[in-house]
């Protein structure tokens, strides 16, 4: 079985070499190892491709790494023009109390941004998940407006101006809960102020942020099935809704958790999200994506990698084929750190096996999904 690097290096030598021609010498050999490196900084950065075609590119950031591994830090400013919190934007996170606010690792990550000139994409104001503990006692049908408004105004007021985007609204619609609208009823926001909530959040964060592009996230949206292209049509309708009733609203976020092994393609799906985006003139923004390998039979590291690059090549040619997506964001930069490792939730055929959805590796080398990302960045229009 070979290595990663063993694998790198081959790959270098065959598939990725033409797109690359900084890690080639003057014969055609592979550098040696320094030179690799340098091959993916600078000019051969994730956030140089995209810059090049008018794209953002970035990931979500983990406070604790942020705040405790330099290797990552570095490895944020070297690749990418844009940042997203995984977790610290949350309200278990902004909210230990009712009543204050602990925007300790939000101004970190804020402050981070700001010194290397990326952006930030907030995310988010309004979730059913990621609720605090206290939220259930304290927070109810008389107080739940008061509550909701007043987190997007002090929140999106502390960041005025130095947001790109936030994800206002996250996952709002959920079929199985049955109404013809496809609203997810389960969410707590749903029951104590009816289907209402999605519009008064959206008005409140344009008070409070003028200049943040607002944004609808959602997820398994994507595939070309009949479930996912129910909740597309939903979400889709929802968008076209708040736009005929005024609501601000600038942007869709595909999340894009997708997976290795499918039976359903995406391209329809996401061209169906992408012009029905356009349609209402909104910004499109890939915002999560990960691809998770757990399906995957065998457990050759290499060409699990393999295929999960050939994903992300798939699906960022979907996504890139017209001009609308702005920005590609990874959930995660390295498999050191992804959500899918998180307990076995999404290990269930190979619980004792750890996943490799992300563009770099556990130790921050170029996994062969950062070179998909670079290609289909180079084969995009400019934007
Ligand atoms: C996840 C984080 O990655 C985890 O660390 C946390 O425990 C749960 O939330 N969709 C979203 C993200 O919009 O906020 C989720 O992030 C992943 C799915």
């Amino acid at each position: 079985m070979l290595t990663r690097r063993e694998w790198m290096r081959q790959a270098a030598g065959v598939t990725a070499v033409a797109a690359m021609p900084g890690l080639l010498g003057s014969k055609g050999h592979a550098k040696t190892p320094s030179s690799d490196d340098q091959a993916i900084s600078g000019a051969g950065s994730l956030k140089a491709h995209a810059a090049a075609r008018g794209l953002l590119t970035g990931c979500a950031v983990n406070a604790n790494l942020l705040r405790e591994d330099e290797g990552f830090r570095k490895l944020l400013a070297e690749q990418y023009n844009i940042v997203v919190p995984e977790n610290c934007m949350k309200w278990n996170i902004l909210r230990p109390t009712a009543d204050t606010y602990n925007f300790t690792d939000a101004d970190s990550l804020v402050a981070f941004a700001e010194t290397h000139g990326m952006k930030v994409r907030g995310h988010n104001f309004v979730w059913h998940e990621a609720l605090p503990g206290w939220f259930a006692t304290a927070v109810n049908k008389g107080n739940a407006q008061k509550f909701l408004v007043d987190h997007i105004r002090t929140v999106g007021g502390r960041y005025t101006g130095k947001m790109h985007s936030w994800d206002v609204v996250n996952e709002a619609i959920w079929i199985p809960d049955g109404r013809p609208d496809g609203m997810r009823t389960s969410s707590p926001w749903f029951q104590m102020l009816g289907p209402g909530y999605i519009d008064l959040a959206f008005r409140t964060a344009r008070a409070a942020d003028p200049t943040a592009l607002l944004t609808y996230n959602d997820y398994s949206i994507e595939y070309d099935n009949d479930e996912e292209g129910k909740k597309r049509t939903a979400v889709l309708a929802l968008l076209r809704r708040m736009k005929a009733d005024k609501v601000p609203l600038d942007a869709l976020g595909i999340q894009s958790h997708i997976h290795s092994v499918s039976k359903d393609g995406f391209s329809r799906g996401v061209s169906e999200l992408i012009e029905g985006a356009k349609a209402l003139g909104l910004q499109v923004f890939v915002t999560e994506l990960d691809v998770n390998d757990d399906a995957i039979d065998t457990d050759d590291m290499a060409e699990r990698d393999k295929i999960v690059a050939e994903v992300y090549r798939n699906y960022l040619t979907a996504a890139l084929n017209g001009t609308e997506v702005k920005a590609v964001l990874t959930w995660g930069a390295s498999d050191k750190n992804t959500w899918l490792n998180h307990g076995t939730k999404f290990r269930k055929q190979h619980p004792d096996r750890t996943q490799r959805p992300l563009p770099f590796d556990p130790e921050y080398a170029p996994a062969p999904a950062f070179f998909a990302m670079r290609e289909c960045f180079d084969n995009a229009k400019k934007r």
